[in-house]
């Protein structure tokens, strides 16, 4: 992460999240295999998955095994971050076993006219992304307009906060996580607030997809259980996650809590997180998902 310019004016350098992203995608696997199954379930024959927003492509990863065992199809990955892009590719293409087709598009999902360059979809998987847009409901409806009729389109986006920290790490005052994600909720706020075009949806992602033009809209949930002691990738992961809240949120603590977290992700001291037995990670996501008529 470079500069405290990010604090002000709340861009987000998406590249440089890759290390995290990855991590993350092997640290969810197993969760989302599922809900990776249960979205291809009902679609036809040799499906058009689309995943807009495809970061490192972890979902679309799923979506590719999943294929390659059944009889095939062609999965299109969308993100407006080049790097993100192919990187995502080739993790795809490693498992895509030459029955899975796979597409690159360098898209934004702001941009109205995106269905113009991506083809129709059976299934739109859209993760962590809409929230980064200023007009949510709009990007739902330009989601929607990549479906074919019939095509499912199913969005990641909230759950329950990842949890990763004992409640007293004998370091600050005991409660520290909670009080990293009220200021991330802060933080969250005023980076919704400066993106270009934001405007208020006051309801929730069900209520917008039926907006969207959807039916047939349900919520599931997947669980992410990682319980101590953990592994290597478990404990890097926490490392980078710290380090990253305290990067981005650090303003919103208090100077104390500031002093403890730096201290948590410093190598070299006697509290670093990446000594400890302790860590693990435990948070759900929220998939909410409708099918156009
Ligand atoms: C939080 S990451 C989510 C990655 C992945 N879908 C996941 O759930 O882990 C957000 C991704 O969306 C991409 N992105 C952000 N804003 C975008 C936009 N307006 N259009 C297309 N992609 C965007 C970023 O490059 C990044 O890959």
């Amino acid at each position: 992460m470079s500069g405290h310019s990010h604090h002000h004016h709340h861009d987000i350098d998406w590249a440089d999240r890759l290390a995290q992203l990855r991590m993350a995608d092997r640290l969810d696997a197993d969760a989302l295999t599922p809900a990776a199954r249960r979205l291809l379930g009902g679609l036809p024959a040799r499906p058009v998955v689309v995943d807009v927003g495809s970061g490192a492509g972890g979902m679309s990863v799923l979506f590719a095994r999943e294929l390659a065992g059944g009889g095939g199809g062609t999965v299109v990955l969308v993100d407006a971050t080049p790097e993100l892009l192919g990187e995502a590719r080739r993790a795809v293409a490693a498992v895509a076993g030459g029955i899975v087709e796979v597409v690159g598009v360098e898209g934004d999902l702001a941009d109205p006219q995106l269905a113009a360059r991506v083809p129709r979809a059976d299934l739109v998987w859209a993760s962590g992304v809409v929230h980064h847009v200023g007009d949510q409901q709009g990007a739902l409806r330009t989601l929607a307009g990549l479906l074919r009729p019939g095509g499912v389109l199913a969005i990641g986006e909230g759950g329950l906060e990842m949890h990763c920290l004992p409640w007293d790490l004998g370091i600050g005052r005991p409660g520290l996580e909670h009080r990293l994600s009220a200021a991330r909720a802060e933080w969250f706020a005023g980076m919704r607030a400066g993106l270009s075009g934001s405007v208020a949806m006051p309801y929730g992602w069900p209520r917008a997809l039926r907006e969207a033009g959807l039916g047939d809209v349900e919520s599931f949930g997947a669980l992410i259980d990682h319980p101590m002691p953990g592994s290597d990738l478990l404990r890097e992961y926490v490392v980078h996650r710290v380090g990253w809240l305290a990067e981005w949120v650090g303003e919103w603590l208090d100077p104390d809590d500031r002093a403890t977290v730096a201290a948590l992700i410093d190598p070299d001291g006697p509290d670093f997180l990446g000594h400890r037995d302790d860590l693990y990670l435990f948070g759900a996501k929220q998939i909410h998902c409708g099918r156009l008529r």
